[in-house]
């Protein structure tokens, strides 16, 4: 990846110039169904973009309960786009029941009108949750009824896939935008991308300049990504492997409850009993051994695996972790991270 990217062709992609990313773009166009792709620096920017894009100032947005643009984007969504959330439904996913319940007309005197409902895929602080299919077509069906857009925040989209076995098109297709990362489990340093029809591009190019994300030279950043989707996709299934691995050991033990087999992607969402460590504690005592992981919660853990960490490295953390877990409660730590 690091070779490709200092091979790369570059160009000014202010003035849509720089060939690499416009390859990128096309790619990602292509893979996910849509007729285009606009690169961004980060997921949030890309998040806040759509927002922005899809919604009016005061509107409301539908999002599942714990989802990213609510709870890790420092607030950005009323700050950006002035919207308000309704989280609905439990464990990361929503019914189109819920979401019909949760409508709230637009241009009413009284209501702020519902114009966007967005399904994050896998979900991050559900636990690497995958959305049912037959549900988000079922949501975004209604959302057309209704007039409301849909939006897929698939910063983890790629996992969703390899994980139920669909193509990213399948995951992609019920929505009308869709952003996707090249981080994360594909391992590229950074890029998050919006994917959707055409005419919605003016508008999303003008709110990435808005937010300070028109970058220049950044062919670098679009050889990763395309030596990331050629490299790093079909095997995430590994990660989840991993994943659920951890969730094996852990669920040993006699301090965390986790129920293994909900645990299908790269992520591990444990949580603790009340008579042993908090989870400060077990995310400080890992750490001076080597295992990193966050605190979301006092009892609740997440572990992320990836590319960078072997089988006998989740092997050798998950022993370590259920060490830890298992080991008296101690006086409580801080400073745990929770992104
Ligand atoms: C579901 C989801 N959306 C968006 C993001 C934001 O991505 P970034 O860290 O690139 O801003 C994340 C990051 O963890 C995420 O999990």
């Amino acid at each position: 990846m690091v070779a490709a990217m200092a091979a790369a062709e570059v160009g000014d992609d202010q003035y849509g110039e720089d060939p690499t990313i416009n390859r990128l773009q096309d790619r990602v166009a292509e893979l996910l169904g849509k007729e285009m792709a606009l690169w961004f620096p980060t997921g949030t920017m890309a998040d806040q973009v759509a927002l922005r894009a899809l919604t009016r100032p005061g509107d409301d947005v539908i999002v599942s309960r714990e989802s990213h643009v609510v709870w890790h984007e420092v607030g950005g969504g009323a700050v950006n786009a002035g919207v308000q959330f309704t989280e609905i439904g439990t464990a990361g996913v929503f019914t189109a029941a819920q979401f019909i319940a949760a409508i709230k007309p637009q241009d009413h005197f009284l209501y702020p009108g519902t114009s966007l409902v967005s399904v994050e895929d896998t979900h991050n602080r559900a636990g690497g949750v995958v959305f049912p299919a037959a549900e988000a077509s079922a949501i975004c069906e209604a959302a057309r009824e209704h007039g409301i857009n849909s939006f897929l925040d698939g910063a983890r989209l790629w996992n969703a896939a390899v994980a139920s076995g669909r193509s990213p098109m399948a995951v992609a297709s019920p929505f009308d935008l869709v952003s996707v990362a090249m981080s994360k489990g594909l391992g590229a340093p950074g890029g998050s991308l919006l994917a959707g029809p055409r005419d919605l591009l003016p508008r999303l190019r003008r709110f990435r300049r808005m937010s300070g994300g028109a970058m220049r030279q950044i062919g670098s950043f679009g050889a990763a990504g395309l030596y990331a989707l050629e490299h790093n996709l079909d095997r995430l299934a590994e990660d989840h492997a991993n994943a659920r691995h951890i969730a094996d050991v852990l669920a040993g033990t006699r301090n965390a409850r986790i129920d293994p087999t909900t645990v299908r992607t790269n992520v591990v969402v444990c949580h603790l009993r009340e008579d042993g460590p908090d989870a400060a504690m077990v995310v400080a005592r890992a750490r001076e051994r080597g295992v990193l992981l966050n605190a979301l919660g006092p009892r609740t853990l997440r572990a992320v695996t990836h590319l960078d960490v072997s089988r006998e490295a989740c092997d050798r953390a998950a022993g370590l972790l259920a060490m830890v877990i298992d080991a008296g409660p101690g006086r409580a730590a801080s400073g745990a991270r929770s992104d």
